[in-house]
C-alpha cells in the first residue's frame, strides 16, 4: 500500500485525523433541547486540506439526525477555510485559524436551498483537551442573533 505524506500545510491539523465517536447536546431558543450521538471523521490525500464527514443520531431511538460533509483547507500561515455541505440544504463557507490544538471558524457565507431554514451565520470552535476532541457551534437565524446550538465531545476510535 502507498503511504501518502501529510501536506506540510496540513501538519497543524494532524490532531484531527481519524474517526471519532461521541455524544452531544443541542439547544436553540426556538426548539426543544436534545441529546445526540455523533461519528465524525477527518482524513487526507496529501493535498493541503482534510476531508470531513459527520453523521448524528438521536440517543433515545437511534433515528438519524443531522449529517454534513466538507473540506478543511489549510493555508501557509495557520489560516483555515472550511467548506461544508449539509443535509438540511445549507452550504457554509467559513474562515478561521488554528492555534495549537484549538480551531476557531466563523462563516463568511451561508448558502441555502429554497426550502432550507433561514440560517445566516455559523461559528464553530473545535479543540483537543487531553485525548478528547470537543466542539461548540453557534448559529444565527433570521430573527435570532448568533446563539449556542451544539456542544459535543469525542474519543478517537480508529483511522
Ligand atoms: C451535530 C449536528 C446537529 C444535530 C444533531 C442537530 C439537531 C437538531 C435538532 C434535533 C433540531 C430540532 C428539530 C428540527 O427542527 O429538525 C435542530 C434544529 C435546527 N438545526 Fe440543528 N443539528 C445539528 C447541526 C446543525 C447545524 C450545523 C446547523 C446549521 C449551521 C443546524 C441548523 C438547525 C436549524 C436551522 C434548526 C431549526 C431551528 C428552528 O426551526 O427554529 N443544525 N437541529
Amino acid at each position: 500500500m502507498v503511504t501518502i505524506e501529510l501536506h506540510p500545510q496540513v501538519r497543524p491539523l494532524a490532531f484531527l485525523l481519524g474517526t471519532w465517536m461521541g455524544e452531544g447536546e443541542g439547544e436553540y431558543p426556538t426548539i426543544q433541547p436534545f441529546r445526540y450521538r455523533e461519528e465524525l471523521r477527518f482524513w487526507h490525500n496529501g493535498k493541503p486540506f482534510l476531508a470531513y464527514q459527520q453523521r448524528t443520531s438521536a440517543i433515545e431511538d437511534g433515528r438519524p439526525l443531522h449529517g454534513e460533509m466538507g473540506f478543511l483547507r489549510a493555508g501557509a500561515d495557520q489560516s483555515l477555510e472550511f467548506v461544508i455541505a449539509q443535509g438540511i440544504g445549507l452550504a457554509e463557507v467559513e474562515v478561521g485559524t488554528v492555534d495549537g490544538t484549538r480551531i476557531e471558524l466563523q462563516s463568511t457565507f451561508v448558502g441555502r436551498t429554497p426550502t432550507a431554514k433561514a440560517v445566516s451565520g455559523v461559528r464553530r470552535v473545535i479543540w483537543l483537551e487531553g485525548e478528547r476532541l470537543h466542539y461548540e457551534l453557534a448559529m444565527a437565524m433570521a430573527n435570532v442573533p448568533l446563539t449556542h446550538h451544539l456542544s459535543a465531545r469525542f474519543q478517537r476510535t480508529g483511522d
